[in-house]
């Protein structure tokens, strides 16, 4: 019980008369990477800003390593970090200002220490002294989720962290956040790219009208379609066509 990092019951969460989380279920464990899909609108920033205690859901349960999010929001704040949809950086300060800045707002107790290491971990070292205005979107990109490290939070929320990213940026994300889960943090994120579920993802799930309509591993996903047979040749099915088949619309991605 205690592996479960995240747990999710009942959620629902209707914004006037937009019903738009009908009842949310899944549950992530301690480590693991949890890919949420699902087509623009289903919901899946609602989802994030009510697990990091942003938002309030109408009802059913969210529990963070333990903590209830609508009792014990503080506990919850102090194990988790957002990286939101839209990068939160500060575009007048230099990389290491905006990581010095964090880690005084968290009270750390050597705050240029911390920010070095981050900016050497995430190759941000030369550009360290230049204003965040001068950076690509790759490397602001990487700065904003160095600064939600900041403090080594014990679960990372990304909301589509490589959303306008160029494949190569998009390849370096996957390697940092390969490497979080490796050192036990538990990621929970959010995207478009099928690809970067299929790459990543130990779970995925995929969010539609309200609800999670499947939920598992890449290969317990595949299972629920069996391959197709092209004359000897046997084809399985990618995460795209299964998302297609299980969504059921073309514009959905
Ligand atoms: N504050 C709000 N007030 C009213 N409606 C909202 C609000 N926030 C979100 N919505 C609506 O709720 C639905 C879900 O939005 P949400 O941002 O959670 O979707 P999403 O899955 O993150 O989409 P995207 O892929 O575009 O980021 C959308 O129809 C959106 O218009
Ligand atoms: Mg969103």
């Amino acid at each position: 019980m205690q592996n479960k990092s995240i747990q999710v019951k009942g959620l629902q969460k209707s914004y006037k008369q937009h019903q738009v989380l009908k009842s949310v279920d899944f549950e992530v464990e301690k480590g693991n990477i949890f890919a949420l899909l699902g087509s623009n609108g289903a919901g899946k920033t609602t989802v994030v800003k009510i697990l990091t205690t942003l938002l309030k859901a109408d009802s059913g349960t969210v529990t963070l390593n333990g903590f209830d999010v609508a009792s014990k929001p503080d506990n919850v704040r102090q194990v988790i970090s957002l990286t939101g949809q839209f990068a939160a950086v500060d575009e007048i300060l230099t990389g290491r200002e905006n990581l010095i800045m964090i880690a005084k707002l968290r009270y750390l107790g050597n705050p240029r220490q911390v920010a070095d290491d981050l900016l050497t971990r995430f190759g941000l070292t030369e550009a360290a002294d230049r204003r965040v205005s001068t950076y690509s979107g790759g490397m602001r990109r990487r700065l904003d989720i160095a600064l939600s490290l900041v403090g080594k939070p014990q679960i990372i929320f990304l909301d589509e962290p490589t959303t306008g990213l160029d494949p190569e940026a998009r390849i370096e994300v996957w390697k940092i956040v390969k490497e979080l889960a490796d050192g036990g943090t538990t990621v929970f994120l959010t995207t478009q790219y099928l690809e970067e579920a299929e790459q990543l993802a130990d779970r995925i799930a995929i969010l539609h009208e309200g609800r999670i309509i499947a939920d598992g591993t890449l290969s317990e996903l595949k299972k629920l379609f069996p391959s197709a047979k092209v004359e000897y040749v046997e084809k399985q099915p990618t995460l795209e066509e299964i998302f297609l088949a299980i969504v059921g619309k073309k514009e959905a991605i």
